[in-house]
């Protein structure tokens, strides 16, 4: 998916230094994740992901097939569960090879009244759109080390910079989420583990325009960006790709946003 009025596909960067690595992205079967899982496997990445959903993780395996690129691994993991995640990215290792780019991405932005949230939701909001984030790195920093260095981006988001109400504990997990990649990036830069955040701003997936891009919303995009295009998954995605290849080799512990000049 490519913003009106960009440049063709085949005009942007290739890197040949992503070409036969291995990496893992969780929530890949759709939205942002489907994007990054496709764009990799087109710079010749081999890629691993987990998703609870299987129809879209195969429409997406046999989409980028058809297009020519190594046919993504989906490893069916409910990353909430730490035992299955930590498997499947053991999985993906086994089968594709030593993981060196990490792309934790698995999230759900299910609005909720502060006044309604329970310690149980609040748990359960953590579990999907923060902990995992931990707990992939965990499993994942051991291969890494061994190649010598690797690359891990994890998603933020702009509700946690701009003035977003409705979704309290998704915004804190994402605040977290920042934090983690600061005290990580310094925890594992002494073995050449870059960690970094990127921060989208809105960004027009299918799930955004079903479920909350009215047109009032979009008035207020509008409002808010300096650029008045809408931020599409192929514009952070583009991000992702330069921060796991080497060409961003010194860049580490940072903040990189995709937001369309969000104010
Ligand atoms: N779309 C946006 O406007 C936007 C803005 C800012 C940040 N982000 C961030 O970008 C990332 C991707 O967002 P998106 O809009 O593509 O999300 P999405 O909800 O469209 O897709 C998330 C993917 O994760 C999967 N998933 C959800 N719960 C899961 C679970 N328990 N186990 C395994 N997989 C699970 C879903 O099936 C889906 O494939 C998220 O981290 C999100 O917070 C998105």
């Amino acid at each position: 998916m490519t913003a009106p009025g960009t440049v063709p596909q085949a005009s942007y960067a290739v890197y040949p230094s992503l070409r036969d690595k291995v990496a893992f992205v969780s929530g890949g079967s759709t939205g942002l994740g489907a994007e990054f899982v496709a764009s990799l496997a087109a710079q010749g990445v081999r890629v691993g992901f987990a998703d609870i959903d299987e129809p879209g993780a195969k429409a997406l395996a046999a989409q980028v097939r058809e297009q020519g690129h190594p046919e993504p691994l989906f490893v069916p993991a409910d990353i909430r569960d730490v035992d299955a995640l930590q498997g499947g990215i053991r999985q993906v290792a086994e089968t594709l090879g030593p993981i060196s780019v990490l792309v934790n991405n698995a999230a759900n932005d299910q609005r909720h009244d502060s006044a309604e949230v329970t310690p149980a939701y609040w748990d359960e909001a953590m579990a999907v759109n923060l902990r995992h984030h931990f707990f992939a790195i965990q499993e994942a920093v051991p291969g890494m080390r061994a190649l010598g260095g690797g690359s891990i981006v994890n998603l933020g988001s702009v509700s946690a910079h701009a003035d977003f109400t409705g979704i309290p504990a998704y915004i804190t997990a994402k605040a977290g989420i920042e934090g983690m990649t600061r005290t990580l990036a310094r925890e594992l830069g002494p073995d050449r583990i870059r960690v970094n955040c990127v921060i989208p701003g809105w960004v027009l997936t299918e799930r955004q325009r079903t479920l909350w891009f009215t047109p009032e919303a979009a008035e207020n995009v509008k409002q808010a960006q300096c650029l008045e295009d809408n931020v599409m998954p192929a514009d952070v995605a583009r991000m992702v790709l330069w921060l796991a290849a080497a060409d961003s080799a010194m860049c580490t512990g940072q903040k990189w946003v995709v937001d369309g000049g969000w104010m």
